[in-house]
């Protein structure tokens, strides 16, 4: 018999595509996902620590399903991924009603940890470490056009802010040979761009044996026919090599983007969030990527509100983000998490100071961003379509290698899958409006 499957997934890409292997994997044990949570015979909760925002919405999801508990008692809760590895026994105290709690680890063993739930009706509790495997099962609701494949997981850097370490443990790569097998056959059905996952995605490779790096692998996955675009993140600027920036310059499908997150620019909060390098060596990669790559687009996180975050080390995150010229910037206000040594730290900073840097930062990065969108007008950029606009289905919608959002009029063509050259007419807040450029008047993108 058929069952239902109503999946919630919070926080990363990593998450995401989680999220998908669990679906493929249940699929094999008769679930059929659902959209409706009062529909379904299995809910699970895909949840992310990072942040306790991210935690307070699993436990007021957790709140509106346990009505739903009451009126259709063999339902079964699940809460899955980085806050069930962080927080364990704590959520079945809050929300007695979730039947199971597992971490990432335990995903490759969805299938049994449900069938164990459903024969015993007994709560359960996951969260050992276990040997990395890689998944490629999927639904068949995922998007083949563009598709996340995680090619390492774990995290060793000890950022004093970050639970990764705990959630997700220590750095694992997958093989080159895996990795390509599961892009060969997403690109066989249909797959046109790749985002290779890892939380420090530049440090991929070290771990293996024979010892590989990302930039061999990026040559690797070029090969594969099919793939026209290769991203990956999150890199971190203290693996950042030479070798790497020469790469997004020479392998000709990795596209030119790269997130960098700098976190601050203070050396003084660099240093207590140990993160490995000084604002002068974060600059100094900047202008190597900008030199090699000179067509190069930025991203960047940046956190805000560190404990002992001054006005002045604040100052210097701005500089930073108008020195570098970001075209995206992702500001976060600090957030104490439980085990980490930041959290412990005096000088915590009161909520109304990150609330006004956050929007200070945000309203410098904006101002930055406007400025690198306007002088995209008149240029003619490869746009990969991903078929009729949501807001008016005669333009099509695509992305540029530089990951902007870009409409054009197409008379109500799909032309999904396509790239095409698109001249920019227009530079939106947040997105990029063209035209179709025709064959011959391509130009640089
Ligand atoms: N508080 C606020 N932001 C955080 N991040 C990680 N940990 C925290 C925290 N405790 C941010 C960092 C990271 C992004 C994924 O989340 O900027 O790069």
């Amino acid at each position: 018999m058929i069952s239902k499957l109503h999946l919630i997934t919070y926080g990363c890409q990593m998450n995401e595509y989680d999220s998908e292997r669990v679906a493929g994997l249940l699929k094999a044990q008769q679930y059929e996902l659902t959209d409706r949570a009062d529909d379904a015979d299995l809910i699970l909760l895909n949840t992310c620590a990072i942040r306790e925002r991210a935690e307070d919405k699993v436990y007021s999801q957790l709140g509106a399903l346990k009505h739903l508990k009451r009126s259709r008692p063999h339902v079964i809760i699940g809460v899955m991924g980085c806050m069930a590895q962080l927080q364990q026994g704590k959520i079945q105290e809050r929300a007695p009603y979730v039947d199971l709690v597992f971490g990432s680890p335990a995903i490759a063993r969805v299938g049994e940890l449900v069938a164990r739930v459903k024969a015993g009706r007994r709560p359960l509790l996951e969260t050992g470490e276990a040997p990395l495997v890689k998944i490629t099962a999927k639904p068949e609701s995922a998007d083949p056009l563009r598709a996340f494949v995680t090619v390492m997981e774990g995290c060793e850097k000890h950022c004093t802010f970050c639970v990764v370490p705990t959630t997700r443990g220590r750095e694992r790569s997958h093989a080159p040979e895996v990795i390509c097998d599961e892009i060969r056959a997403l690109a066989a059905s249909g797959c046109r761009e790749v985002t290779l996952l890892g939380q420090t995605v530049n440090a991929y490779g070290r771990d293996l044996t024979p010892a590989t790096d990302l930039a061999e692998l990026l040559e690797r996955v070029n090969a594969i026919d099919g793939i026209e675009r290769i991203r990956f993140t999150t890199s971190n600027p203290y693996n950042l090599t030479t070798r790497l920036i020469r790469a997004i310059r020479d392998v000709p499908k990795v596209v030119e983007y790269l997130h960098l997150p700098v976190q601050s620019g203070s050396d003084r909060v660099l240093e207590r969030m140990n993160r490995g390098y000084t604002q002068a060596r974060y600059l100094e990669l900047i202008a190597e990527l900008k030199e090699t790559v000179p067509e190069i687009a930025l991203g960047t996180d940046i956190i805000v509100g560190f404990p002992g975050e001054t006005d002045e080390d604040f100052a210097r995150t701005v500089a930073v983000v108008e020195q570098v010229r970001y075209d995206n910037v992702f500001a976060f206000r600090y957030s104490r998490r439980p085990g980490t040594p930041a959290a412990g730290m005096p000088d915590q900073v009161p909520d109304q100071v990150k609330a006004a840097r956050n929007t200070e930062i945000l309203a410098a990065a904006g101002r930055v961003a406007a400025e690198r969108s306007a002088r995209l007008r008149g240029r003619v950029m490869d746009v990969l379509v991903d078929g009729p606009s949501r807001r008016n289905p005669a333009d099509a919608s695509g992305r540029t290698r530089c990951n902007r959002v870009v409409n054009f009029d197409a008379g109500g063509a799909s032309l999904r899958g396509a790239v095409l050259p698109v001249r920019i007419t227009e530079a939106l807040p947040h997105s990029l409006r063209g035209e179709l450029a025709g064959v011959g008047q391509r130009g640089v993108s």
